[in-house]
């Protein structure tokens, strides 16, 4: 039984604005911006930010070290998400063909079904203390529990700012390392709000590290918050009526049960369920990267969390439902905030939360959630059936055409010609436009 997520604040799209839109590709950008524009609340100056990249070589000199300039990518619209009721278009930055494609068909494909339905935990990050040389484990565990309330209160105490805006500490755990009989590890866990958290949570594990190591009679080691986020889970969950599935005359219910058996394999066969996984981040960190967040933390989480019973396994797995619908699951921790960092001072970090229409923090990793689910849903869809490279085929003709000269009008016929040739490159695209007078 999927039950929708509720609590969350969500700022919607225009009123009465469907995420729907197709043949967007075969759009000029002026009227993909403008597209955009009737369906979400930009300003124009906000789009124009696309023209210039966003983000100054003054203001990239104070982000990172030894900056020399900025450095482009393709930032996109992902359309036609249905999430939790809520109609969304999502923004992405990647620059591998298909994702955006992809992701967008499968959007439109789970939408048959209702769309996707979520769920998360609250925004809880885990900040490390560990403890070396301790004499004692369990009078050090004893000594560390019954100081339970000063530690939360001390955590506490480094972001009041936090705590007034509903976060702050949420616990003190202790765990110790079989592998070495003198050391502890302390989990601070803190409610991070809107922020990913690694600033608040690195803080407060450096404050209360001296303290910690006096009550377990052991001297401070490492601390630092843990990119497991496994406190931060984000669950998706999507049913399509088999129909829906139905690709190059190949019926929905054989389709299903190829995606099904797709999903099994990566169940029991890490090299496939690292693929896989791959294809859920392919959405993922395209929408992580358009809103200004750190990836790298994102894909460390996701990873680990993937290897949790001991072994890599899928983020997404895949059944068929008595009814005969295909029910796909998806969770994994998704540490991302919308304060901070590079949203700060990149334009188009803004204006990709803004395209995202998020509120919250929270709602910023369901939307990440779903695009990775989507992601894996296209790429098993094709994987089980007709293979990833006729689609991969049909959108580089379109770009071969493209940058040949082929107009607007005129790239879908010879985009056509081109994959029919057999031979997609660039003479031949010139040749075609010739041959057609065009
Ligand atoms: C390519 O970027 C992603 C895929 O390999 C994912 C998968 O195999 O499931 C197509």
């Amino acid at each position: 039984m999927l039950t929708a997520r509720d609590g969350a604040e969500i700022r919607k799209m225009k009123p009465g604005a469907s995420s729907r839109m197709s043949g967007l590709y075969r759009l000029s950008i002026e009227d993909r911006r403008r597209e955009l524009m009737k369906r979400v609340e930009v300003q124009h100056d906000e789009i124009g930010a696309l023209d210039w990249g966003g983000l100054l070589a003054a203001d990239a000199d104070n982000l990172i070290e030894n900056v020399l300039g900025t450095y482009k990518l393709p930032f996109a619209v992902c359309p036609n998400f249905l999430i939790d009721g809520q109609e969304r278009v999502l923004p992405m930055v990647v620059e591998e063909p298909s994702v955006v494609a992809a992701a967008s068909n499968a959007a439109r494909i789970a939408r048959e079904g209702g769309g996707f339905v979520t769920e998360a935990d609250e925004p809880v990050m885990i900040g490390q203390v560990q403890v070396l040389d301790v004499p004692d484990l369990p009078s050090a565990i004893q000594r560390i529990d019954e100081a339970r309330a000063e530690l939360l209160e001390m955590a506490n105490a480094c972001h009041p700012n936090l705590v007034a805006r509903g976060g702050g500490a949420r616990g003190i755990e202790v765990r110790t390392l079989p592998e070495d009989q003198h050391q502890l590890v302390v989990h601070i866990l803190i409610s991070c709000c809107d922020a990913m958290g690694a600033n608040l949570v690195n803080t407060v594990a450096e404050r209360l590290a001296d303290r910690i190591a006096g009550l377990a009679g052991g001297s401070p080691g490492l601390r630092i918050l843990s990119n497991l986020a496994d406190r931060r889970l984000v669950r998706v969950a999507v049913r399509i009526p088999a129909h829906a599935l139905a690709i190059a005359k190949i019926p929905g219910e054989q389709v299903r049960d190829q995606i099904v058996a797709a999903s099994r394999f990566a169940e029991i066969d890490p090299y496939r369920a690292v693929t896989h996984n791959k294809g859920i981040m392919n959405g993922v960190d395209a929408v992580c990267l358009a809103v200004g967040n750190d990836w790298r933390s994102v894909e460390a989480g996701a990873h680990a969390y993937a290897a949790r019973g001991g072994r890599y396994g899928p983020l997404a797995t895949w059944r068929t439902g008595e009814d005969g619908h295909l029910l796909g699951k998806l969770e994994m921790p998704m540490a991302v905030g919308m304060v901070g960092g590079a949203i700060r001072v990149h334009s188009l970090a803004r204006l990709g939360l803004k395209i995202a229409s998020v509120e919250n923090s929270t709602d910023l990793g369901l939307v990440m959630a779903c695009a990775g689910m989507a992601s894996n849903l296209a790429a098993l869809r094709a994987l089980a059936t007709i293979g990833i490279q006729r689609g991969h085929m049909s959108l580089h003709a379109r770009s071969v055409a493209r940058a040949a000269g082929a107009k607007d009008g005129q790239v879908e016929l010879v985009a056509r010609l081109l994959a029919q040739s057999g031979e997609i490159r660039p003479e031949n695209a010139e040749a075609i436009i010739k041959d057609l007078g065009l």
